[in-house]
Order: structure tokens, then sequence, then C-alpha cells
């Protein structure tokens, strides 16, 4: 797909949202959307899209400094920090990851991508030519 402002992107976002909203829940673990893509690609507004279609009011800033903020059972995540999986062990991640009931979304996917679920939908993101031009797939 091809955005071409914030906002588009955030629409992206919601239309995952919803979709993943109507699934039955078929998984025994966590649904995990995997963000991948280089600095200011648009990871973190694809985020706030999300999480506002899921109701959630707060604004979602990036929580680079914490790993992951909470909201009910919707998880931001960004791993950019983390060198090894390890380190999300004091956080009780693996816990987090095999409750059916929570969703996380995961900025910089790639560098844990051995303990995500099998069934992760993984979304990339592009910077076009032009200023505010990005590519999504998934
Ligand atoms: N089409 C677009 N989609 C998403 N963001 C866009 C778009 N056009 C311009 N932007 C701007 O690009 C920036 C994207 O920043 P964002 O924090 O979402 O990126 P990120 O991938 O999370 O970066 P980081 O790797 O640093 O966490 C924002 O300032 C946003 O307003
Ligand atoms: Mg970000």
């Amino acid at each position: 797909m091809i955005s071409k402002s914030a906002q588009e992107t955030k629409k992206i976002a919601a239309k995952l949202a919803k979709k993943i909203l109507k699934e039955k829940p078929h998984q025994k673990h966590a649904r995990v959307i995997a963000l991948t893509g280089e600095l200011g690609a648009g990871k973190t507004t694809f985020v706030q899209g999300f999480a506002k279609a899921l109701g959630i009011k707060s604004r979602m800033v990036s929580p680079t400094f914490l790993i992951f903020r909470k909201y009910k059972n919707f998880y931001h995540v960004d791993v950019y920090r983390i060198h090894s999986t390890k380190e999300l062990d004091v956080l009780n991640f693996k816990s987090i990851l095999n409750s059916s009931e929570n969703i996380l979304l995961i900025e910089w996917a790639e560098k844990i991508r051995k303990i995500l679920p099998k069934d992760a939908i993984w979304v990339n993101f592009r910077h076009g030519r032009k200023e505010n031009e990005r590519f999504i797939a998934y």
C-alpha cells in the first residue's frame, strides 16, 4: 500500500485493527503485529491509528525508554534498544505472549523474531521518494 500522509497510515492501521477484532479466538497465544522498517518510517504512527480504532484514548508515544506500555490487553512494545531477548525475561514478556486475549504491536520486531508466534502479522514500512510517502506492506 502507498500512504501519502500520517493520517492515511493511521487509517490503514485502523483497518487492520478492525479485522483483528473480528477474528474468532483461534490461537493459544497473543495476537502479534510485528512492525519493521527504518527510523521515522511510520511504525509509531501506525500504532496510534491502531490503538484509536481499538478505543484506546491515551496518546501513543514512543515507549523507547520503557520497552512497552500496556493499555488493558493492548501492548505497545518497542525493542529498538534490546540486544538480547533475555532482556525481556524480567518483564514477564513470555507470559504476555502466551495469553490469548493480548494484542501486541511491536516496533523493531525483527530483533526478537525468534520468540514471536509463527502467525504474527509482519508489517513493513519504507520511505517513498516524496517526503510524506510511505510504502506499507503486510
Ligand atoms: N505517510 C506517512 N505515514 C506515516 N508517517 C508519516 C507519513 N508522512 C509523514 N509522516 C511523518 O513521519 C514520522 C513517522 O514517525 P514515527 O515515529 O511514526 O516513525 P517510527 O517508524 O516509529 O520511527 P522509530 O523507528 O524512530 O520509532 C512522523 O513525524 C509522521 O508525521
Ligand atoms: Mg517508533
